[in-house]
């Protein structure tokens, strides 16, 4: 037994640290001690219970009323389902929503996460895309107003986004949908649980919950800013009657009467149990005090960004999320990000999109609190290192190769051809340096990198 856990211990030795703030994606870490082993009991002590059948596992049913209620009194009422993460609860939003319009379409900023991509994908739910304004960040209301018409089933805002941190307009978006008859989302995936406490904290945060006329659901992580362990999200509707799309039930096969909340079925208890109990155990005060430490951090490093030659702020961020661009050509940041990781910070890079250029994105944490000036006296450090090595240099031809190919035509083969070209190959670990691996990736269009990468993505899970 022991051996396993030393096994364990080993290989997660190998991972990004998901404690003490130096890795700026991914990972949210409230930096209380006794936090994980309190939360790892309570998992243990309900993750072979079955949330499938609430009549059988009573204690999950009150587990998950209590986090949905817990979510309700956040963003003003409603009635809720939780769910396995952010992902599930807008694709729910929008399988919900859809019900059965003959050919749906739902009207998204540019900004909106993939996830929303992923419920077109799925549920046939056409995706009809709004240019964010090109220097906020900021859906833009009037547009989005613009693109509604017969077929829209729902409507989306971020709040706030995840590649920007930006706010979108929401009582503005939620006004017109409203006045159309159409349901409305608000993506507060990764604000939910912390903007209502920067508003205590004196922030001006526009509303963006219930309180909003016009919003319809809103989803909101535990397994994010309210520092749960992997696994919970909630989805709250303004009444129950607009969360009935999402249940799902069978009675036409021999066995028992499939009932279904989400898209799981067997769903396991422990992370509702784990989340409950870090809820009761950091409780209303101590998310205020987190949220405050949350934003000391976010703001002292947003400060010293500023500060720094060679880097600036994208947009006006309102969160806990920035997205650092690069002020001038002289530098890759695809090189700062390697930089940063060899000096044991991992910041997560984003491909330009539309008027967004190439940019490190900071999900900002608690955690990072009291390490900021190290962050930033890092971050100098790699950008000056960054420009000593100059920008990364892709042989033309190559790039334009890549830049001409077309994913639907292409074989398998021949992606894996590419692939040991990039360097991307499945065996062992990737490499430690990816700037021009993400140079290649950023000259081709999305269609060939989602390609490519989902080749790659293959390649590595062979066993
Ligand atoms: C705004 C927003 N929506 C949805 C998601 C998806 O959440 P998950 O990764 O838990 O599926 C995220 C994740 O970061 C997010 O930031």
């Amino acid at each position: 037994m022991t051996d396993v856990l030393a096994e364990l211990r080993a290989l997660r030795a190998g991972d990004l640290p998901t404690h003490g703030g130096r890795t700026l994606a991914y990972v949210y870490d409230s930096g209380l001690a006794g936090l994980d082993e309190l939360a790892g009991e309570a998992h243990a002590l309900a993750s072979s219970a079955n949330a499938l059948d609430p009549t059988a596992f009573p204690s999950l049913l009150k587990l998950e009323n209590d986090l949905v209620a817990a979510a309700a009194r956040l963003l003003g009422g409603g009635a809720g389902t939780v769910t396995s993460g952010g992902t599930e609860s807008c694709l729910l939003a929008v399988l919900a929503a859809r019900g059965d319009a003959p050919e749906p379409n739902m009207v998204l900023p540019s900004t909106a996460h993939a996830a929303f991509h992923k419920a077109a994908h799925l549920f046939g739910v056409r995706p009809v895309v709004v240019p964010a304004d090109p220097r906020t960040f900021r859906a833009d209301a009037g547009a989005m107003a613009a693109a509604i018409d017969e077929s829209t089933v729902l409507v989306v805002a971020s709040a706030p986004s995840y590649a920007h941190g930006v706010l979108d307009p929401v009582a503005e978006i939620a006004a017109t949908a409203a006045a159309r008859g159409v349901r409305m989302h608000v993506d507060a995936c990764i604000g939910g649980w912390v903007l209502p406490y920067f508003r205590r904290l004196g922030r001006d945060v526009p509303e963006f919950g219930f309180a909003v006329d016009g919003v319809t659901s809103v989803s909101v992580d535990l397994h994010k800013y309210a520092y749960c362990p992997k696994g919970v999200s909630v989805l709250l509707h303004r009444d129950a009657g607009l969360r009935r799309g999402h249940y799902f039930a069978s009675a036409r096969w021999p066995g028992y009467t499939m009932l279904n909340t989400t898209l799981q079925s067997t769903r396991s208890g422990g992370p509702l149990a784990a989340a409950w109990a870090v809820l009761r155990k950091i409780g209303d005060e101590g998310y205020l005090r987190l949220a405050e430490e949350t934003l000391t951090a976010v703001t002292r490093i947003r400060d010293g960004v500023e500060g720094i030659d060679g880097l600036r702020v994208l947009g006006e961020p309102d969160s806990t999320l920035l997205a650092l661009a690069a002020a001038t050509d002289e530098f890759d940041l695809f090189t700062v990000a390697d930089e940063m990781r060899e000096r044991g910070w991992y910041v997560q890079p984003q491909f330009a999109h539309e008027s967004s250029p190439v940019n490190l994105h900071l999900t900002v944490t608690a955690a990072n609190r009291g390490s900021e000036d190290e962050f930033l006296a890092d971050l100098a450090a790699s950008v000056a290192a960054a420009r000593a090595a100059g920008p990364v240099r892709v042989d033309p031809d190559v790039a334009a190769f890549v830049a001409a190919l077309d994913p639907d035509t292409l074989t398998a083969e021949q992606f894996a051809g590419l692939l040991t070209a990039a360097g991307l190959t499945g065996g062992g670990a990737p490499p430690a340096r990816m700037a021009e691996i993400n140079t290649l990736l950023a000259a081709a269009p999305p269609a060939l990198r989602e390609r490519l990468l989902l080749e790659f993505l293959g390649a590595l899970y062979r066993p």
